[in-house]
C-alpha cells in the first residue's frame, strides 16, 4: 500500500526538469551518479533513467546526518523527498532541497566498479551488468527504444500487418548453413539410424530444427494472404565474425509486399530509413546532442585520414534529406576498378565481376565514390540467396543492398523468384531439400503473384543513429563468439 502512495507523489526527474514546479514538495527515487561535500553543504546529482540530465539535491547537516551522507556514493539508489527551488547555480535550472532522505539500496564503492570518470568501451563491455547505469548506454538504449516504436509506427501507419514469425524453424532461409541448432536429444548419447547419421525422429520436434536465420520465408506465405507485412524478431546466426558489425542474436525487421517489385522494394526501404532517422532526430534530442558531443571527441582522437568529415547529427539529417544513389554492381565493379585506390592496391580483397563485394568495397562507394548512401541492385545470381528473381539476361538476380556509410550493408532483400521451375532448380543448386521447403513452393503453385522484400538490421541502423563504431554497444546484452555473459 505505502509504495503504491509514495510512487503517485514520486515524479520522474525528466518531468520536474521541464515542468520546473518550484515550491512544490515531492518525492525523487533514483541512483546516485556523483555526490559531494562543499563547505557542508551537500550535493547529490541523482539519476533515474527518464532523461540524460540529472537531478541535484541540496543538503545540510540539518536535514542529512553525516553517516547518511556517507552512504550517498556513487550509484546507491535514494528515495529523496525535498522541495523544489529555482538553482542559484549554473548547469541547472531546478534542484530539489532535501526534507528528507532514505537510502533504498548501498553500493560499496571498494566493489562498485562504476566509478564517476571515464571507463573504456572494452570495460563497460565487462560489466554490461551495469552499464545502461552510465550517460553514453542510457542514451543509446532511449534512442534503440525510440527507433522501434518508430518501425511500429511506420508500418502501423501504412497498414502493414505485423506477423510473429517462428523462432524455432525447420529452414535454412539464408542457405549459408550458419544455424543454431535446437535439440532436446541427450548429447552424450545421440541416437543413430542404420547409415550412421543422426536420428531426428526422437528429438522434440521430430525433425532437425534450428533457430531462424530470418523470418522472410514465412513472412512471404503472410504477404501472399494479407498483402503487406512486416516482421521484427530476434534471428541468429553462428557465423564465425568477430567483427565490429556482427552478432550472433541480432534483430531484423523484414517487410514482404506482395505486387511489389524491385523499383518499389528500394522506394520502401528508402522512405523507412528515412523515416526512422527522421524520427530519432526528432524525439531524441537530448540524447543524440550528447552522442554528437561524444562523436566529435573520438574524431579529434582519430588520425586526420580517418577523420569524419561530418558530426553525427549533420550526416542524420544529410541521410534524411537526400534521395540514395542507386547502381548496379557491375557498375560498383567498374567503379572499383578504376578507382586510384583499386590502381595504387589499398583493397585487400580482390576486385573482381561475380565476387561477394567486402566492407572495404562497399564503404569506399559510399564513403568515397559517392558520399551518401547507395541502393546497389542486380548482383550475380551465384553470391545470394535463392529465393532472389533471376533476370533475363541469366546471370544476375534482382537483389538490392542498400549500403551506408560506416556502416556498410544495412538492409539487404530482392524481388522473390515467382518461376517454380527457376526456384526448384535454384534451391536445388545450393542444397536445399524440396521436401524441406514444400510449403513454401506452394506460395508459386496456388495464387502465385510478383512479391518483394528486404531486411534492416535493428542494431547496424542503431549503429549509424548513435554514431557508435561496436555494434555490441547498442545492444543492451550482446551475444558473439565466446560472448554470452550477462
Ligand atoms: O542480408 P541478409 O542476410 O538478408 C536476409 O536475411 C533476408 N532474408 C532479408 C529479406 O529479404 N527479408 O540480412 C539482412 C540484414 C543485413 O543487411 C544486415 O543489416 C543484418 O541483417 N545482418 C546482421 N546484423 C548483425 N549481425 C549479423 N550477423 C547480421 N547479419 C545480417
Ligand atoms: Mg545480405
Amino acid at each position: 500500500m505505502s509504495t503504491i502512495v509514495e510512487q503517485k507523489t514520486r515524479l520522474r526527474i525528466k518531468d520536474i526538469l521541464s515542468a520546473r514546479p518550484v515550491g512544490q514538495e515531492l518525492t525523487v527515487k533514483g541512483w546516485i551518479r556523483t555526490a559531494r561535500d562543499n563547505k557542508n553543504v551537500y550535493f547529490i546529482n541523482l539519476n533515474d533513467g527518464s532523461t540524460l540530465s540529472n537531478l541535484q539535491v541540496v543538503a545540510d547537516p540539518e536535514t542529512l546526518s553525516k553517516d547518511l551522507f556517507a552512504r550517498c556514493t556513487t550509484g546507491a539508489c535514494l528515495s529523496v523527498k525535498g522541495l523544489v527551488i529555482e538553482s542559484p547555480g549554473s548547469g541547472q535550472s531546478v534542484e530539489l532541497k532535501l526534507i528528507s532522505m532514505e537510502v533504498l539500496g548501498d553500493a560499496d564503492p571498494q566493489v562498485y566498479k562504476l566509478q564517476p570518470k571515464k571507463h573504456s568501451l572494452e570495460f563497460l563491455r565487462e560489466i554490461g551488468h551495469l552499464r545502461m547505469r552510465t550517460n553514453t548506454f542510457s542514451a543509446i538504449m532511449r534512442i534503440r527504444h525510440a527507433l522501434a516504436f518508430a518501425v511500429h509506427k511506420f508500418f502501423n501507419d501504412r497498414e502493414f500487418v505485423y506477423l510473429h514469425t517462428p523462432i524455432i524453424t525447420g529452414s535454412d532461409c539464408e542457405g549459408a548453413g550458419e544455424m543454431f541448432r535446437v535439440t532436446t536429444l541427450d548429447l552424450h548419447n545421440i541416437p543413430k539410424n542404420d547409415k550412421g547419421e543422426i536420428d531426428f525422429t526422437d528429438d522434440f520436434f521430430g525433425k532437425e530444427t534450428n533457430l531462424t536465420v530470418s523470418g522472410q520465408l514465412e513472412g512471404e506465405l503472410g504477404a501472399m494472404a494479407l498483402g503487406q507485412i512486416y516482421t521484427f524478431g530476434p534471428t541468429f546466426r553462428a557465423e564465425n565474425s568477430n567483427t565490429t558489425r556482427h552478432l550472433a542474436e541480432f534483430w531484423m525487421i523484414e517487410p514482404e509486399v506482395a505486387f511489389n517489385e524491385l523499383e518499389d522494394n528500394m522506394k520502401l526501404a528508402q522512405d523507412f530509413l528515412q523515416y526512422l532517422i527522421g524520427y530519432a532526430l526528432e524525439h531524441c534530442k537530448e540524447d543524440l546532442q550528447f552522442l554528437n558531443g561524444r562523436a566529435e571527441e573520438e574524431n579529434k582522437n582519430k588520425k586526420q585520414e580517418e577523420r569524419d568529415e561530418m558530426g553525427l547529427l549533420d550526416r542524420l539529417r544529410f541521410v534524411t534529406e537526400n534521395p540514395f544513389e542507386h547502381i548496379t554492381y557491375t557498375e560498383a565493379i567498374q567503379i572499383l576498378k578504376s578507382s586510384n585506390h583499386f590502381k595504387k592496391g589499398k583493397f585487400k580483397y580482390p576486385v573482381e565481376w561475380g565476387i561477394d563485394l567486402q566492407s572495404e568495397h562497399e564503404r569506399y562507394l559510399v564513403e568515397k565514390h559517392f558520399k551518401k548512401p547507395v541502393i546497389l541492385t542486380d548482383y550475380p545470381t551465384g553470391i545470394k540467396a535463392f529465393y532472389m528473381k533471376q533476370s533475363e539476361d541469366g546471370k544476375t538476380v534482382r537483389a538490392m543492398d542498400v549500403l551506408f556509410p560506416g556502416i556498410g550493408e544495412i538492409i539487404g532483400g530482392s524481388q522473390r523468384e515467382d518461376d517454380l521451375e527457376k526456384l526448384i532448380k535454384r534451391a536445388n543448386d545450393v542444397g536445399i531439400k524440396e521436401q524441406d521447403i514444400w510449403w513454401y513452393l506452394d506460395t508459386r503453385r496456388f495464387g502465385n503473384a510478383p512479391h518483394a522484400g528486404f531486411g534492416l538490421g535493428f542494431e547496424r541502423l542503431v549503429l549509424f543513429v548513435t554514431g557508435m563504431t561496436n555494434i555490441r554497444d547498442v545492444i543492451p546484452f550482446p551475444r558473439a563468439p565466446k560472448t554470452a555473459e550477462f
